[in-house]
């Protein structure tokens, strides 16, 4: 029996606290010492996030509210409720290695029961390839798969270079958590299954072409990896043996809500050869999809449309059956050029995807020509079978419909912003990060004549097995410089010092929050020890400001890269925007997601809102240094 390793975060109080060290063995030795060293992650004092969510609600909420709220976090913190349930927490701190990694995967993506594609996978569209032909694509698909096998090479023999950020050194865990993994659907929480860590790691992954799935096995007996050359013929002869179209779209059932999906699932492998392919897509390092080609759209069009296409694959009739996305890391190419990846959110972050993205598009790089070299032929990949009985085939026409729907309510725009990049917020000595979500402040302010709710995702990777928190970018301040941007009877000093305020209070708000001293996982973590005591829910949980201060039409996060690329990711609430950016040097490439079943949100709107906030607030800048002069 196969060694499978469930992650130990999905199975609390019944493990013991050392337990919830993840089996090492695999993991280098001389990572395990770093990763040793990395301090706890901390219990903030309780007080300060009171106090701190006090501040949070002030610009979102009404004074009435506000007032209301501050009586019940009185009650809260005077009453002896939030001092025991602290209490609790801080236990379970000195417990485990991680307070919070276990709830926070729970709550935030197995217990999530919203389809992956859209609402939860992100997708990086990488700049588009201009393929000749057939050769071209499968070439790009040969190097690409040779470059990640490169970077695996990597993680398997402790050369992955520990990362930084303000000078401590970063949890590296999230890198083992990403190859050989896939999640599994179950009826009210999904697990995740690693199989780098069990006795025998897989040496395949899987191509799925035409709806069809491949296992391709990637390594030599000897335990060397395949040439590209090598990987480039065997591409060839799964392509050969999977030209019809007329197959039943069987991957998209990973599309279904998790509920759903998690019932057809256990209906799928009751079949033994279908327990088998499947086992097979959730065992491989990764998977490739080759895309059929989408309707050409416009140059100006086309990144975003790519984008919606790495997000979802475009519905039944395209590529939505060409994924399994359940799988952790889906590299796309496309017979058109669209190529990218696709990722499931539960076992990384964002930030290690690109740092891998970035390896692999450089090791592309360096591969010249194809040079043919005599070799040992190679046995043909082994297709997958699986058995459609009537129940499978409806569940699929289910599925099919489903993904249509979220085809067609998914808006995305990707903004490339040419105009300027790090390079001008630097120059005024302003954070980059700060002055582009303070563009993202001004542009709602100026959609909507107020403001809301802000989550921009922050790194927790400084403590061991840290994940995020997050950065509330609406403060009073940026409030405050939306409003002066507004108003005709401010001038443009007084404007530019607001500026500068609001941008001095995200860095410090971004400071604590990668040092574990923001609120929201704290407040979740309240309330998670509440429930755990089962004593009553405190009052601040159940209060229209904290579902107001949850409810977040802007979900935001900073993807940086050195490739020229963008991440994606859907919405968080109904009538929301989600956005990523990536600030190069000298541009800003920028994705924004909304749903069309909303009727006030617009991506393209949005974007356009963004790129003149941007302008403004470059010209204020530009002004008020010729004035200084
Ligand atoms: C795939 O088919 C093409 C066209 O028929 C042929 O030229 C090529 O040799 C085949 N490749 C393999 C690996 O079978």
């Amino acid at each position: 029996m196969l060694a499978v390793f469930v992650r130990a975060a999905l199975h609390p109080g019944r493990m013991k606290p050392s337990r919830l060290v993840r089996p090492v063995t695999k993991i280098p030795e001389r990572s395990l010492v770093h990763q040793e060293s990395l301090p706890k992650l901390p219990v903030p004092p309780l007080k300060q996030t009171c106090e701190r969510y006090l501040a949070a609600l002030e610009p979102i909420v009404s004074k009435e509210e506000l007032d209301h709220t501050q009586q019940l976090v009185q009650e809260f913190l005077k009453g002896g409720v939030g001092e025991r349930v602290q209490k609790g927490l801080e236990r379970r701190a000195r417990k485990t290695d991680n307070w919070l990694s276990e709830w926070w995967m729970q709550t935030a993506y197995l217990d999530c029961r919203m389809p992956v594609p859209v609402y939860t996978s992100p997708g990086v569209v990488l700049p588009r390839m201009h393929f000749q032909d057939r050769q071209g694509q499968i070439r790009f698909a040969a190097k690409l798969i040779a470059g990640v096998l490169d970077f695996k090479r990597m993680i398997d023999t402790e050369t992955l270079p520990v990362e930084y950020l303000s000078g401590k050194p970063l949890c590296m865990d999230q890198y083992y958590q990403i190859l050989s993994s896939c999640r599994i659907p179950g009826p009210k929480r999904d697990t995740v299954v690693n199989h780098a860590m069990g006795k025998t790691p897989p040496t395949h992954i899987t191509v799925v072409h035409n709806f069809q799935f491949f296992v391709l096995d990637v390594y030599n007996s000897d335990g060397t990896s395949l040439t590209v050359d090598q990987i480039y013929m065997q591409l060839e002869k799964i392509w050969n043996s999977s030209l019809q179209t007329n197959k039943e779209p069987i991957g998209i059932l990973t599309s279904q809500h998790r509920n759903t999906w998690g019932k057809a699932y256990n209906n799928l492998i009751k079949d033994k050869i279908n327990k088998e392919s499947v086992r097979a897509i959730q065992k491989s390092i990764f998977t490739v999809c080759l895309d059929a080609p989408i309707p050409r759209v416009s140059d100006e069009m086309y990144l975003s449309r790519g984008a919606a296409q790495i997000l979802h694959g475009g519905g039944a009739r395209w590529n939505s059956g060409n994924r399994w996305f359940d799988k952790t890391l889906q590299f796309i190419v496309g017979e058109d050029g669209t190529c990218g990846l696709v990722y499931e959110h539960a076992p990384a972050e964002g930030p290690p995807i690109v740092f891998l993205i970035d390896y692999v598009v450089k090791y592309m790089q360096k591969q010249t020509e194809i040079v043919r070299s005599p070799m040992v032929p190679l046995s043909m990949p082994q297709k997958l079978r699986f058995n459609i009985t009537p129940d499978i085939k409806r569940d699929i026409e289910k599925a099919k419909q489903n993904m249509n729907i979220m085809v067609h309510d998914l808006d995305v725009k990707v903004l490339m912003f040419f105009h300027f990049g790090k390079n001008v917020p630097k120059q005024h000595k302003l954070s980059p990060d700060a002055f582009v979500q303070m563009a993202l402040q001004l542009a709602y302010f100026r959609m909507y004549d107020t403001c809301c709710s802000t989550y921009e995702s922050a790194s927790l990777r400084m403590f061991k097995y840290g994940r995020t928190d997050a950065i509330r970018s609406t403060t009073v301040d940026s409030l405050r410089f939306a409003q002066a941007m507004q108003d005709p009877a401010k001038q443009g000093s007084e404007r530019l010092a607001l500026l500068q305020k609001a941008v001095q209070k995200h860095k410090e708000n971004t400071y604590d929050a990668i040092h574990g001293q923001a609120i929201d996982r704290h407040l979740l973590g309240l309330k998670r020890q509440s429930i755990e005591d089962l004593t009553s829910m405190p009052e601040i949980f159940m209060d229209t400001s904290y579902a107001v201060a949850h409810h977040y039409c802007l979900s935001t996060s900073q993807v940086g890269s050195k490739t020229d690329c963008v991440m994606c990711f859907g919405p968080m609430v109904p009538d929301g925007y989600g956005v990523c950016y990536n600030p190069m040097d000298e541009h800003i490439n920028i994705a924004i997601t909304a749903f069309n079943s909303c009727e006030e949100t617009n991506a393209a709107k949005f974007a356009q809102a963004v790129e003149e906030a941007l302008l403004d607030m470059r010209a204020l800048l530009d002004d008020t240094a010729t004035v200084k002069q």
